[in-house]
């Protein structure tokens, strides 16, 4: 995707010794663009949230392993202290997994390192054509819509970013929505702010900007409103974790959405690569690690006053506060999820249907 004209990725290599990333805090105010060198950096960035969203944090950690493995690290120690940075998102885990066994049998240290090298660009690289995919096959939903209400423009909701700026391109639910723009269809996005990180608000807004797609900012609140309205023609959110049996963790508040969408007959979609799928797990709620994040992010709000970026206290002194990062949407409220390999109802059966290697 672009930032002000020129071709941009939210991480890639700058040279042997150092990986580059877009440092999202300071967005959508400024562009800054950090430098990773250390394993210590990137475990930093995960946490820190410089780097967010689910497939980004997973082709991050894959990175830090590399970085881990040229400092000579133990690769079972690396995995598993990278794996404490955010405990939601599973793509985390299925980024270093996948390579630790192999990482475990090779003695030559040097050798150690391309192979955390290969796999972090392939799983970079696998993100970005499931993003596109999962825009093409989410544009033909988008479509038809549009041909049940021609003329006019298709109103689509979203939660928190799951953009481009969550992946390395395209985005998991922006994907369709930029196809279906660069096709033509008229969008217009209405964009939840996202508390306490406001997400929406800073970047999506931005990414949908400079894209030059239709969009609204609101409050987290207002979308059951606009929804009652008939304002809303699809949500389309993304998801950090989605059980074999289609129950979906994503950004707090994501459930709410999913209840309101539910009582006003607005089809509700979920977007997700297969590094989403925790195959693993049947029951959501139940059983996916919800973050707990620091109570600051919900007493204290950052903004932008006279070209300085601030944090302001809302709430009273000694008042407590709480942070949960997630919630679960069970399946029976999402009409569908949209993968790299087609759009399936969230059923253990239909996901099996298009992936039948997870039987
Ligand atoms: O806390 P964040 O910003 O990492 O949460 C991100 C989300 O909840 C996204 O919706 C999710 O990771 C999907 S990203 C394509």
């Amino acid at each position: 995707m672009k930032i002000n004209g020129q071709q941009q990725r939210t991480i890639w290599e700058k040279d042997e010794m150092t990986i580059q990333i877009i440092d999202q805090r300071s967005l959508p105010h400024e562009l800054v663009i950090e430098n990773l060198t250390t394993t210590q950096d990137f475990m930093d960035a995960i946490r820190e949230m410089h780097v967010r969203g689910a497939p980004l944090i997973g082709s991050t950690a894959a990175y830090g392993l590399y970085v881990a493995m040229r400092e000579g690290l133990d690769p079972k120690a690396a995995v598993k202290a990278l794996k404490a940075t955010r405990p939601t998102a599973v793509n985390l885990a299925y980024a270093i997994d996948r390579i630790l066994p192999t990482l475990q049998s090779i003695d030559n240290q040097s050798d150690r390192m391309q192979a955390a090298l290969h796999n972090a660009r392939a799983v970079t690289e696998e993100s970005v054509v499931d993003c596109r995919k999962i825009g093409e096959h989410g544009l033909t939903l988008i479509e038809g819509i549009r041909q049940q209400k021609p003329d006019k423009v298709v109103n689509i909701l979203t939660h928190c970013n799951a953009g481009w700026m969550a992946c390395i391109d395209y985005g998991t639910a922006t994907a369709p929505i930029y196809a279906a723009h660069d096709a033509g269809v008229p969008v217009h996005v209405w964009v939840d702010e996202t508390r306490p990180r406001n997400q929406g608000a800073r970047i999506t807004a931005f990414e949908l900007k400079e894209h030059g797609v239709p969009h609204t900012v609101i409050v987290d609140n207002a979308g059951g409103h606009l929804m009652q309205h008939g304002m809303v023609d699809m949500v389309i959110v993304g998801s950090d974790r989605t059980t074999r049996t289609g129950d979906v963790a994503n950004k707090i508040g994501t459930y709410l959405k999913a209840l309101a969408a539910h009582d006003n007959h607005v089809p509700f979609y979920v977007a997700l690569p297969s590094s989403t799928f925790d195959w693993t797990l049947r029951d959501g709620v139940a059983e996916i690690p919800i973050e707990t994040r620091a109570a600051a992010e919900v007493t204290h709000i950052q903004g932008r006053y006279k070209d300085q970026t601030l944090a302001v206290q809302l709430t009273p002194d000694k008042s407590p506060a709480i942070n949960y990062g997630f919630d679960v949407t069970p399946a029976k409220y999402v009409t569908g999820l949209i993968t790299e390999r087609g759009v399936c109802a969230a059923n253990e059966e239909a996901i099996l249907s298009l992936y039948p290697e997870q039987q």
